[in-house]
């Protein structure tokens, strides 16, 4: 397939909304014809005019291993041969379940799902449904996926549309969206206060536990520990929403592995699939038999557990244990971090990285960034033309300042050389 972009994504507006398949592929955070791409291979992926450039983004964090790494293609073409789906239990789904189940503390079953913004709906049901309860808390700048309940003061996409109103879109009821409460990350007083006042009412309170949604902000030492507490004092489940952090930092959780907090119920996407679409909702045996068929909160799908899906997942788990690449893509974000920070300082630039393991945002600010407040007050102008910069020279960053970018276990030393000198190129045509 050939042509450019701007031929691909006028074609793409003529049948799609606005062209694109989820919103921040339309580049409205930053202007510009939108990256159209024919496929890609390791840390590269290739445009449609024929330009290579090393992503950053990696589907959202979903291609830790690069693009088209061939153990996975091996494994997807394998399975495929043997049938792509089949709406009946088959044994590699057992495995998989099995796998997550060993490898997340306190994950005891665990069901399959499509997409992350299903494996929240789930277990919004879920704890609604075991604790005969409606309110669901959440925290301001955190995305959970599109469905109704998480729609209120979401991040990601709906950040960068500009809208930060109650109900972060149309078509959520008002009736609806009452159900949920966004408070401040980070902020123990306000969380504090929220369950002093209406801690009985609450379902359960969901967080990304290292918020990757308004870029990426980390939690403050005990807060996590703080939200497990608090729940568990009021009979309120805890979700920890690990689709973005699950087995991206290390081969399990986040908040296993760096808070020593257990959830009630945890839910997994983007690495666990190997690039193809596959979530799960997991956790205690208690809470998880509440699905039907067990009980009485009913959740299904004709494609969940996908063979293929599941397929690249299991290898994609296998790899990384095997290789455990985590050390070294958290060693070249620190490069990366250390490096552009030195840079932006030289020059007087108001930017500074945030980063942790392998992910990482460059923020577009002076003061650290621990909320949604402080992401807000980022430059985003700003944040466009250092983009844009860097996309002429031939990388390519998230789209959005109020995103991750995700060093996989493909990029490589030279990478990182690359990204620090181009950085240093765009600050240098900088007139500020
Ligand atoms: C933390 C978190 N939860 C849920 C979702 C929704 O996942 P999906 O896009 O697969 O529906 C996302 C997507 O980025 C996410 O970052």
């Amino acid at each position: 397939m050939s042509g450019n972009n701007a031929a691909w994504f006028d074609r793409a507006k003529q049948v799609t909304p606005g062209g694109v398949n989820s919103p921040v592929r339309a580049f409205n955070g930053v202007g510009g014809v939108p990256l159209v791409v024919s496929g890609g291979k390791g840390d590269k992926v290739f445009s449609s005019d024929g330009r290579e450039l090393t992503d950053y983004c990696c589907s959202w964090g979903a291609m830790i291993l690069g693009h088209a790494n061939d153990e996975i293609t091996a494994a997807i073409a394998e399975r495929a041969a043997k049938g792509t789906t089949f709406g009946i239990v088959t044994e590699d789904e057992v495995l998989f379940a099995e796998r997550l189940c060993s490898l997340v503390p306190g994950m005891e079953k665990v069901r399959a799902v499509n997409s992350g913004t299903e494996a929240v709906m789930s277990a919004i049901r879920l704890a609604r449904g075991v604790t005969d309860r409606d309110l669901i808390v959440k925290f301001d700048g955190c995305y959970h996926g599109h469905s109704d309940a998480m729609l209120v003061k979401s991040g990601s996409g709906v950040l960068t549309a500009g809208n930060n109103g109650e109900a972060s879109s149309a078509g959520v009821p008002a009736d609806f969206a009452r159900h949920t409460v966004s408070l401040p990350y980070n902020d123990f007083e306000a969380v504090r206060e929220f369950f002093a006042k209406r801690g009985k009412e609450i379902a359960a309170v969901i967080v990304e536990p290292a918020a990757g949604n308004m870029g990426l902000v980390t939690p403050k030492e005990g807060f996590l520990a703080e939200l497990r507490e608090l729940t568990r004092s009021v009979g309120a489940l805890l979700i920890c929403d690990e689709v973005i952090n699950g087995f991206r930092f290390g081969l399990s959780t986040y908040s296993s592995l760096f808070a020593n907090v257990e959830p009630d119920i945890v839910t997994l996407g983007k690495v666990i699939g190997g690039g193809l679409p596959l979530a799960a909702v997991g956790g205690k045996a208690m809470y998880m038999d509440r699905f039907a068929p067990e009980g009485p909160v009913y959740q299904a799908g004709t494609l969940s557990g996908n063979p293929l899906a599941v397929a690249a997942g299991l290898m994609t788990l296998e790899v990384l244990e095997r290789d455990n690449p985590y050390p070294g893509m958290a060693a070249k974000c620190g490069r990366i971090a250390e490096g552009v920070n030195a840079i932006a300082q030289k020059h007087g630039i108001p930017l500074q990285v945030a980063y942790f393991g392998g992910v990482f945002t460059l923020f577009c600010s002076s003061e650290t960034v621990a909320d949604l407040a402080g992401a807000m007050r980022c430059d985003t102008s700003l944040y466009a033309k250092v983009f844009h910069g860097l996309y002429d020279r031939g990388i390519y960053t998230a789209p959005s300042q109020f995103e991750c970018n995700f060093v996989s276990a493909a990029h490589t030393d030279a990478d990182v050389d690359a990204f620090i000198s181009a950085v240093g190129e765009v600050f240098q045509t900088m007139d500020r």
